[in-house]
């Protein structure tokens, strides 16, 4: 049973204050209406976090309904193709098919905690969807997710899961239809309820205390992966710690493990959606950051042939980590994805979700150009399963 959950660790990624700052990045820009409803959820994550009966009930969730531990698999064949160590922690294997569920399970029984009485939430590729859907299910808890429009088009195997598990989809026409403007969406709800809804954010973005607190619920891949390497590695920690970037998320809970440790870390994002890797300073969803900007700093439109990693900025403690250097941001194209998707699946007989194939992309890139040492060992973060991107794999490959 994952009995270490929400542990505190002194270290870099700590936590960031009342102010919510990680260097000169997070914080809590909302409307007046929102102030109060984030300072309850700060107040109410504050005391959960260090109370035993709540870290109790999160491990037994996290154990019976979960799976946790997940396993670390060595990508024996990818490896001895690749001339490394490859090493792959196997959030695919959670229940709902991501790491999504980890963040979910402590989000929701917070809400509980706090007597709400409804979850809202905003997906991209479906799988926080699907998670939120989930645990309202487990719960008894009503719940609406809002879903860009194309995004609605392009996972519809996740709109159906949630539809089925009982919670309401809603689409959302705006802007570029699709993670961004159902964020907008979500918020704008929220404000209107504040009340009686919980809001259920994704990733390691939005108003404080949420960065924070979605890391915290995440940190239990890092905390297991550590010591899995320990038990798997000579040397115990990897060489290279490598995880996918949208928000955030995966790679926020996979470097909490490592960032005492010598590991470098390398979060990969998607050429179109490089918030950390080329973003500019700027201010979206209640928090500051590094966001896609024009020149007048308008929001610019990500793209990525994954879901999950279409937003057009990073959550802040990654920009901060990026600034100390601790944490280095990369990026790989829509095609490197793919084949890389195909050779882990021919490989290893693991289909990644195409959020996840970034991660395999850039090892893959970086064994061929001799970035990654022969014989590097790497911890990889498999953030999810390909089931849901079947339909888009058909059409490529
Ligand atoms: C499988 C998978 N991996 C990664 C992500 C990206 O999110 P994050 O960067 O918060 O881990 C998503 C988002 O939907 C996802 O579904």
């Amino acid at each position: 049973m994952a009995t270490g959950v929400l542990a505190t660790r002194p270290g870099v990624m700590e936590d960031p204050g009342e102010r919510g700052r990680f260097g000169e990045y997070g914080g809590l820009y909302v409307p007046e209406s929102l102030v109060a409803a984030c300072r309850e959820v700060e107040a109410a994550f504050r005391e959960a976090r260090t109370d035993p009966a709540f870290r109790e009930s999160l491990a037994e969730s996290l154990a019976l309904h979960v799976g946790r531990p997940t396993p670390l698999t060595p990508a024996r064949r990818l490896s001895a193709e690749l001339g490394v160590t490859l090493l792959l922690k196997r959030e695919d294997l959670a229940h709902t098919g991501s790491h999504k569920i980890n963040n979910v399970l402590g989000q929701a029984l917070l809400a509980l905690r706090m007597g709400r009485t409804r979850l809202i939430a905003e997906t991209g590729a479906g799988q926080h969807g699907v998670a939120v859907a989930t645990a309202a299910a487990l719960l008894g808890l009503p719940a609406t997710v809002f879903m860009g429009e194309r995004d609605v088009e392009r996972q519809g195997l996740n709109v159906f899961r949630m539809r089925m598990l009982g919670t309401e989809v809603v689409p959302v026409g705006t802007g570029s239809r699709t993670l961004k403007d159902a964020t907008s969406e979500a918020m704008r709800h929220w404000v209107a309820d504040t009340e009686e809804a919980y809001y259920c954010v994704g990733s390691v973005i939005g108003p404080n205390p949420y960065p924070w607190m979605v890391r915290e619920f995440q940190r239990v891949i890092g905390d297991e992966a550590r010591e899995q390497c320990a038990g798997a590695l000579p040397a115990a920690v990897p060489d290279y710690v490598v995880a996918c970037v949208g928000g955030g998320s995966n790679a926020a809970g996979t470097f909490a493990g490592f960032v005492g440790t010598s590991a470098r870390l390398i979060g990969v994002e998607a050429e179109g959606g490089a918030g950390a890797a080329r973003g500019s300073l700027g201010v979206l969803h209640g928090f500051r950051s590094l966001f896609l900007q024009d020149d007048h700093g308008q929001i610019t439109e990500a793209h990525s042939i994954a879901a999950g990693l279409d937003y057009p900025g990073v959550g802040p403690e990654h920009a901060h980590l990026r600034d100390l250097g601790r944490a280095r941001y990369v990026t790989v194209s829509d095609e490197e994805v793919v084949d890389a998707a195909v050779r882990l699946a021919r490989a290893e007989g693991i289909v990644p979700a195409l959020e996840s194939a970034h991660a395999v992309a850039w090892v893959i890139r970086a064994a061929r150009t001799g970035e990654l040492p022969p014989g590097a060992t790497v911890l990889l973060t498999l953030s999810g399963r390909g089931d849901k991107d079947i339909s888009t794999l058909k059409e490529l490959v």
